[in-house]
């Protein structure tokens, strides 16, 4: 085998909260994890003459929200020099091209997804026959989100975020996924934690029996983010737009701030809802409202175009969100099931 393509799943997080302080400077956190059908394409290639090599392509927009970094601080990167470096005999040179879908800085773990996707690809690249377990310690060893990015489905992480227990957490969901036109750094989003009395905090006991139950204004009535007081500390508009979008989208569906933002997650049980909001958002001033007409558009999942906040159907078609959202992505996803995950090599040559 030369070449593999390996599908790099986002996660949300439906639930996090912070218990307390951890040795290192991390936070001991318990969230709920769930990966979603937003993916980057990570294409390996087997080279000549040892080494990584790493190319990448995003929509120009997405790159203001964070810089992508260079290939040392790239978590894709250092996910195949891991592998060299534990394997000098087996594992040789191979270039890496980044096809990013994932906003970057956002919340939605993108980097982790690319790093997964490298250990994964690796080990059948190179047939190393790593286990799910020592596939899990180097991902460990990369960062905290990225042990629940090799098996994108429900979890609960603790510790950092990598110690996982998988869980049911109920029937797939529909997410509309708000990412505003700046980026946030995780680091920044936990120093300013620690300097804000202790906030709002999830129920994740209630949140899961909920989920499962199908009772969705439970769940809906549990689900949190302890970061969002930081996050909106650092960027109070953020809140607005929480408050806003949570108002357009009623008691149909629950937002939240993933990870440490500053995207909005708005999820639904019903497809429906999430592409009736999506189509109708509008940003005036510095509010999140809706549109008083339904302009509907866009045939299913639709993905980021990445240009002036634009929602594509899958047909490419524009949405009135390019024009209510400017420089905000939009997009329209699902919860990441067994078959998606089942799916994820999408080529090799054998
Ligand atoms: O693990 P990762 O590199 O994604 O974390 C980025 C930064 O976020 C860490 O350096 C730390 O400052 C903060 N963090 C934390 N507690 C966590 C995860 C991240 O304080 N559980």
């Amino acid at each position: 085998m030369e070449r593999v393509t390996v599908k790099a799943f986002a996660k949300v997080n439906m639930t996090l909260d912070v218990l307390g302080a951890l040795p290192g400077g991390y936070h001991e956190l318990e969230t709920l994890f769930r990966g979603i059908r937003l993916h980057d394409l990570v294409a390996l290639e087997k080279k000549s003459g040892g080494g990584v090599s790493l190319t990448w392509d995003a929509p120009p927009s997405w790159v203001k929200g964070g810089e992508l970094p260079p290939d040392q601080d790239n978590l894709a990167a250092r996910a195949a020099w891991l592998l060299q470096s534990a394997y000098p005999g087996q594992v040789g040179g191979v270039s890496i091209r980044l096809r990013k879908k994932i906003p970057l800085a956002a919340g939605l773990a993108g980097g982790s997804a690319d790093g997964a996707a490298v250990l994964l690809g690796l080990n059948r690249l190179f047939q190393l026959g790593l286990s799910d377990a020592a596939l899990a310690r180097f991902a460990g060893q990369l960062g905290a989100d990225v042990p629940f990015c090799l098996r994108p489905l429900a979890a609960v992480g603790r510790g950092r975020g990598e110690l996982l227990e998988p869980v049911d957490a109920g029937p797939p969901l529909w997410l509309l996924l708000l990412k505003p036109p700046f980026g946030l750094s995780t680091a920044a989003v936990f120093a300013r934690l620690d300097q804000l009395p202790a906030g709002r905090r999830p129920d994740l006991g209630q949140a899961l029996a909920a989920l499962r139950a199908g009772d969705f204004a439970r769940a809906w009535s549990a689900m949190d983010n302890a970061l969002a007081a930081a996050a909106c500390d650092l960027r109070p508009e953020l809140a607005r737009w929480l408050e806003g979008l949570q108002a357009a989208a009623g008691s149909a569906g629950r937002v939240t701030l993933s990870g440490s933002g500053p995207t909005l997650a708005a999820f639904f049980p019903a497809a429906a809802d999430a592409r009736r909001l999506a189509a109708r958002l509008t940003l005036s001033g510095d509010e999140i409202t809706t549109a008083a007409r339904d302009e509907r558009g866009g045939t299913g999942e639709s993905g980021p175009t990445g240009a002036r906040g634009d929602v594509a159907g899958a047909g490419g078609r524009r949405l009135a969100a390019r024009r209510r959202l400017p420089g905000w992505t939009v997009i329209v996803t699902r919860t990441a099931t067994e078959a998606d995950i089942a799916n994820r090599m999408v080529s090799s040559d054998t």
